[in-house]
């Protein structure tokens, strides 16, 4: 077992699930900020020069999980390893947001998909060096696909 503390809080727009895009199509380009608590602050020296960061976090308002998950994006249900969703053994959530800026403790954010209040475990900066043709999209290529 692995004992973890929050380094912050979300400020998201959002107050319930419902309000939260989501299935084919959805886009996250709904703003926030994510508060870092004072005793992390000078973990942030430096940030400011990167435009995306990761932001590791607690799906703390789920309760269990399920290995299989039917996604809003496919009729189908799949490994809840190859899924996004919120329902997971370890209930971490991982999301890509755009800095747009930062006073002292507070970054403000685009992309956030995030409960108001949520905790934040980790933030790392977004860096990836996987080619775009590299990358395959498995179940949701096919369930686009069969939309379309
Ligand atoms: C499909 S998950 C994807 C989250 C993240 N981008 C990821 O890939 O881990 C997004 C959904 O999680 C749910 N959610 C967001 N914040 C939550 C929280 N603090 N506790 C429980 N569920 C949450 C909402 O229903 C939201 O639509």
């Amino acid at each position: 077992m692995f004992g973890m503390r929050p380094i912050g809080t979300v400020r998201s727009p959002y107050t319930e699930t419902a309000q939260i895009p989501h299935g084919p199509g959805a886009k996250h380009d709904a703003e926030g900020v994510l508060e870092i608590l004072p005793e992390f602050e000078r973990g942030l020296q430096d940030i400011e020069g990167f435009s995306h960061l990761f932001v590791i976090w607690v799906f703390d308002r789920i309760d269990g999980f399920d290995l299989l998950a039917t996604p809003p994006t496919d009729s189908r249900p799949h490994g809840v390893f190859a899924t996004r969703s919120p329902r997971r053994p370890n209930p971490i959530g991982l999301t890509v947001v755009q800095l747009l800026g930062r006073e002292g403790p507070r970054l403000r954010v685009r992309g956030v998909d995030m409960l108001d209040g949520t905790p934040i475990l980790d933030l790392k900066p977004y860096l990836s060096s996987v080619p775009a043709e590299k990358l395959t999209r498995g179940w949701l290529a096919e369930a686009e696909a069969r939309k379309s």
